[in-house]
């Protein structure tokens, strides 16, 4: 028996960092997914393998602990969290396909987290709701993470476009909201939790200062509901530049990153900004009508793709 599941990637339109702090934001999925596969294994141990990402290790599952065979495992930190926490610690042979970059904001730890667990769910024959699993999840994303929102784990496992309150609910818009995004991302790979940590610290020494910041990110993303729902694309445009220039000014920006978002709003983009923690990572450009230019201009400095607003959230296969 092998247990499939996929969950997808995400971007962040509106508020990234803002809610760590309890403020809303507005994030997508995107149709580029993580997939986990599982199966039983005939080795005394078990494995992790991706031909993708280009390692392969073995892990002790009871200690969270692994040897590498080959490669560099971004990513493994939260599939033996999940490992931990959820499996019987049996022999199983996992593989790990990514079709997008990860350690590169556009949700690569979520994808993941999402995809494993609802796949060790799959393997052990239980059943589970959608809400169960992305509070799980989350659980698992805060674990190794030290600090996260239930945004990124929320989109891996809901997908569509969504909004996060500042109550914590996660709701759906109620549109067709079928936009490409042009996903610009540098080389350069960066941890989530350090960018997070380094905004804290800045907030520390200047927290009247970055408070209103995040505040004022908030009021931005609010105001961003709104002009999504009457399909303002100028003004969702204009609100993520005021939004870049907010994440600006707390320093989570890059000149690679810069030189991009100045170059897709030069090739026609309506908006673009940092998109995730930032640091390095991926920016986005919306750009309605002009998405192959801008796909052109980005792909000359760095790495571009095309991204879909996705519908299709986590899902699992059982093959017998
Ligand atoms: C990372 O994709 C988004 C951040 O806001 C962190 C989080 O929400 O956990 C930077």
């Amino acid at each position: 028996m092998e247990s499939i599941a996929s969950a997808p990637g995400k971007i962040i339109l509106f508020g990234e960092h803002a809610v760590v702090y309890n403020q809303p934001a507005i994030a997508a999925a995107v149709d580029k997914r993580a997939t986990i596969s599982i199966k039983k294994s005939q080795n005394k141990f078990t494995t992790l393998k991706s031909y993708d990402l280009d390692f392969e290790a073995r892990l002790n599952t009871k200690d969270k602990t692994y040897e590498l065979v080959t490669g560099k495992p971004g990513i493994i930190r939260y599939i033996l969290e999940v490992l931990y926490q959820v499996h019987d610690h049996s022999p199983i042979d996992i593989l790990l396909s990514m079709d997008f970059p990860v350690g590169s904001g556009l949700g690569s730890s979520a994808a993941v987290t999402v995809a494993t667990l609802a796949a060790l769910y799959g393997f052990h024959n239980k059943k589970f709701s959608k809400k169960t699993l992305a509070r799980n999840a989350h659980f698992i994303e805060k674990k190794v993470q030290g600090v996260a929102s239930p945004l990124d784990t929320s989109i891996s496992t809901y997908a569509g476009l969504i909004y996060l309150g500042r109550d914590k609910k996660i709701s759906r818009f109620n549109i067709d909201f079928k936009s490409t995004f042009i996903i610009g991302y540098t080389s350069r790979k960066r941890s989530t939790s350090k960018v997070v940590n380094q905004v804290s610290r800045l907030k520390d020494r200047n927290p009247d200062i970055i408070n209103l910041v995040m505040e004022t990110i908030g009021s931005v993303t609010e105001e961003a509901k709104l002009a999504i729902l009457r399909d303002d694309k100028t003004k969702i445009g204009e609100l993520m530049n005021i939004n870049q220039g907010l994440l600006d000014s707390i320093g989570i920006n890059s000149v690679e990153l810069s030189k991009m978002i100045y170059r897709a709003r030069k090739y026609g983009a309506l908006g673009s900004k940092i998109t995730g923690a930032g640091g390095g990572g991926s920016m986005i450009a919306y750009c309605p009508n002009r998405f192959g230019e801008v796909y052109h201009s980005l792909k000359k400095y760095d790495n571009a793709i095309k991204a879909n607003v996705s519908d299709e959230g986590v899902a699992l296969k059982i093959r017998a």
